[in-house]
């Protein structure tokens, strides 16, 4: 008898470290890692081209001698979130009832010899279901830049987040973000031809995104891809990433990829400094409907950044 519980015993123990070596986000000592706390905010249609309209965006004048975190970052968002939420018709014309303004989140990052991890902790607090997204109640993403794309360093996200993306002020169905440098010089909307953006693509000059969309007790589903003239999925998925949400509903979402050699994603090296961004749609939202960040820096092993990715 107690040589079957043993053997029972020891299987169940087998069983979980094979488990634990397939996932080797939990190889990380997280409670070893300084969290960071990044508040993400629910901004309306606050594109790129509302913000550089005079009169409209006090800091139009200064941007981009100053960034958009140097003016905001770890002190407005709550403020920014709160009022945007539910603002003037011009700013948010489909306000969603009771939804926060705002989101904490506590952010970590590691690396080892082969990944980059980045772990996102939020409570994303009572939300409203904006029935948008049916299939998944939550989505979190990550956007990269490695120095290729001009002024993301400066605007983060918002290089790509524009009036004419779908559900927008000037929303055109089906457009997706997309960088301005995809556009044709002095043509208005029309991209660059298929060679041209060949090219960009192949010198990186692209964001790259990865996304979690997840719904409480099932698996993460995860995709990740690029935005260059559209928001484009890989064929082949390099991130991996699971999400666990804890009794009192807080989020742990733990993104896993290669650190390099990877089609369509950036080589994430020592001694460059990488522009990243977060979002957030809670609540069944959709599109525009979502919680952002300022953007931020990462970097591995050691420098000046917000986040300084160290090996475990
Ligand atoms: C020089 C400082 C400064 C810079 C740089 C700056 N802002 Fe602002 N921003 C402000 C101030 C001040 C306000 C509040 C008053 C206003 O809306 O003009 C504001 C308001 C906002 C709002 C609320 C707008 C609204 O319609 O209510 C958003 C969103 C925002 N900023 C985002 C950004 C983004 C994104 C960037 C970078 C592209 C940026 N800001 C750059 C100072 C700045």
């Amino acid at each position: 008898m107690s040589l079957k519980i043993s053997r029972i015993f020891l299987l169940t123990a087998m069983a979980t470290a094979i488990f634990i070596v397939s996932h080797p986000a939990w190889a990380v000592d997280w409670a070893k890692i300084e969290p960071k706390k990044i508040t993400l905010f629910y901004p309306a249609m606050s594109s790129f081209e509302h913000l550089q309209t005079r009169g409209r965006h006090s800091g139009s004048r200064r941007y981009p001698d100053k960034s958009c975190a140097a003016c905001h970052a770890g002190s407005d968002e709550r403020p920014l979130g709160d009022s945007l939420v539910h603002a003037e018709k011009f700013k948010e014309p489909a306000p969603i009832p009771g939804k926060p303004g705002a989101i904490d989140t506590q952010i970590k990052t590691a690396h080892d010899a082969n990944n980059i991890y980045v772990r996102i902790e939020f409570d994303p607090g009572i939300q409203p279901d904006a029935g948008m997204d049916k299939e998944f109640e939550t989505k979190v993403a990550v956007m990269i830049d490695d120095g290729s794309v001009i002024e993301a360093n400066k605007a983060g996200c918002w290089v790509a987040c524009h009036a004419d993306v779908a559900s927008m002020s000037r929303g055109v169905e089906g457009r997706t973000k997309y960088l301005y440098e995809s556009l044709a010089p002095n043509q208005g909307d029309t991209q660059k031809d298929e060679a041209a953006l060949a090219a960009m693509r192949s010198e990186g000059k692209y964001l790259e995104y990865w996304q979690a969309r997840f719904n409480p007790g099932a698996k993460a589903a995860v995709v990740d891809g690029t935005v260059l003239e559209k928001r484009a999925d890989n064929a082949i998925r390099a991130v991996k990433a699971d999400a666990i949400r804890n009794k009192t509903g807080v989020w742990t979402v733990t993104f896993t990829r290669k650190l390099k050699g990877v089609p369509g994603h950036k080589d994430i090296v020592p001694g460059k400094t990488y522009n990243i961004g977060f979002s957030i749609h809670a609540g069944h939202a959709a599109k525009r409907f979502h919680y952002v960040s300022f953007e931020r820096t990462l970097v591995l092993d050691d420098g000046k950044a917000d986040f300084v990715a160290t090996a475990k």
